[in-house]
């Protein structure tokens, strides 16, 4: 029935392709402006404990899940649990991950469209010498143009599943490969760029000297959630990525690797951003118009502003790009496992499926302003809490469950592959910290604490 599966030509492509899925809009976008609104420091020091005591552990888990399955989320949930002697229930804990990345990618579109025409912005000179409400103007007229953010979001949208539509070797391996390692030199430059310009100094004192004062209940609890969208965790990229890597690659050490070189580079940014924001005196708690009303203005008034605001946004798009794929592989695998539906024809309907998701994201911030579909939440905030706040987490906690106490010990021991030291941290780690810190968010949720 299934067609041939893909699987990563090595340890190196896994490597940079499940990176290229946790490096995006989260770390670039999301992390520096929570960081500035959360007070700075003290919450890069709580964020950093989320990743190591809940993120890590939890990433090792879901990669350790689709590996041993090798099948998409959904069919792999069904056979561990088949295998565990489990109730065949748990594979819906696979397709919840799958609704949940398509409603992500119906939003995170939208915002890779602003990304994109933010280049063209640069590359049109329009921010020299721009001032603070010149720079508004600029945003909200984007915002209120559903013209432009329909177009931009389509345009990511066929970025996005042109990449998905070409399979496993020859496009998210591909893609990943060439990049990634892009990426990490338009950091370089701009880390270059920023250090030589901004104020480096004032940006680490911000971010580095702790002051623990400012650790509120809410920041942790944003530091937990945020851990979970920045390492991709709780939804199946990471597990359909696990479940085309090889058997002999050790889970704990790529886990730590890519764990760190996502971490590093979201601090990375935020020092090279905040460098340039204090550099022109500017306030860091700007919010989600950090990069797109704040930065623009810095980049405005430093020398070459313009070309190094088009290869700032140029590293947002990449970055979203290769995270953009990682949210639609757990669906088009299933499809192109289950059916006789080919790749190209699946990509091109779940394609269709999230852009209409992207064009109601759209209006939401003109005509449909006042529609309220959650809590009175729009149409925008109502898919971002419902996924990063309730779904990612509740996926997360389940896959945890599921490994630490319904598999059977040996399975996870053979698939982890660890030795007893490093194999009892896992375990105390998955089976009690990250789902009691869990709980914790969804407590909070409930109003019954904080
Ligand atoms: N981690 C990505 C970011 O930081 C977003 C992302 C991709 C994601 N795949 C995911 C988030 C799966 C949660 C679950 O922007």
């Amino acid at each position: 029935m299934s067609q041939h599966r893909g699987a990563w030509k090595n340890r190196w492509t896994f490597m940079l392709a499940t990176a290229g899925s946790a490096i995006g809009l989260g770390n670039i976008w999301k992390l520096p402006y929570m960081i500035g609104v959360n007070g700075g420091s003290a919450f890069v020091l709580v964020f950093i404990a989320c990743i190591f005591f809940v993120g890590i552990p939890l990433m090792m888990t879901e990669i350790m899940l689709g590996r041993r399955a090798q099948k998409n989320p959904f069919n792999a949930m069904q056979q561990l649990a088949a295998e565990a002697n489990a109730s065949s229930l748990w594979k819906y804990l696979g397709a919840m991950g799958m609704v949940a990345g398509v409603l992500i990618l119906g939003f995170y579109s939208v915002i890779g469209g602003w990304v994109l025409s933010y280049i063209t912005f640069a590359l049109q000179g329009s921010f020299t010498a721009i001032s603070p409400a010149q720079s508004s103007v600029n945003f909200d007229n984007l915002l209120k143009s559903p013209y432009l953010l329909i177009t931009w979001h389509t345009v990511f949208m066929v970025m996005t599943m042109w990449v998905v539509a070409r399979g496993v070797s020859s496009g998210l391996e591909k893609a990943n490969n060439i990049l990634i390692p892009a990426l990490f030199a338009i950091l370089l430059i701009l880390l270059g760029y920023s250090m030589s310009v901004g104020d480096m100094q004032a940006a680490y004192h911000f971010m580095f000297s702790p002051d623990f004062s400012k650790i509120t209940p809410v920041a942790m609890l944003s530091a937990l959630g945020h851990a979970f969208f920045s390492l991709s965790l709780g939804m199946g990229s990471v597990m359909v990525y696990g479940s085309y890597l090889q058997r002999n690659v050790s889970i704990a050490n790529t886990t730590i690797c890519i764990a760190l070189v996502d971490t590093l580079l979201g601090l990375l940014v935020g020092l090279a951003i905040y460098a340039l924001v204090f550099a022109n005196h500017l306030t860091p708690n700007a919010g989600p118009g950090l990069i797109f009303q704040t930065l623009p203005i810095a980049f405005g008034h430093m020398p070459f502003g313009n070309v190094f605001a088009a290869l700032f946004f140029t590293l947002v798009a990449f970055a979203a790009w290769t995270s953009a794929i990682s949210l639609v592989e757990p669906t088009i695998a299933w499809v192109v496992e289950n059916t006789q539906v080919k790749r190209p024809f699946a990509t091109l309907c779940l394609g269709i499926v999230i852009w209409l998701i992207g064009i109601a994201v759209s209006l939401s911030f003109s005509v449909w302003k006042d529609i309220t579909i959650m809590f009175g939440f729009g149409i925008f905030d109502s898919l971002d809490k419902l996924t990063s706040t309730i779904m990612l987490p509740l996926g997360g906690l389940l896959m945890a469950i599921f490994a630490g106490y319904v598999m059977k010990p040996h399975h996870r021991q053979d698939e982890l592959n660890l030795g007893i030291r490093y194999y009892t941290i896992w375990k105390i780690t998955n089976n009690i910290i990250a789902p009691m810190a869990i709980l914790l968010i969804f407590l909070y949720l409930l109003g019954l604490i904080g």
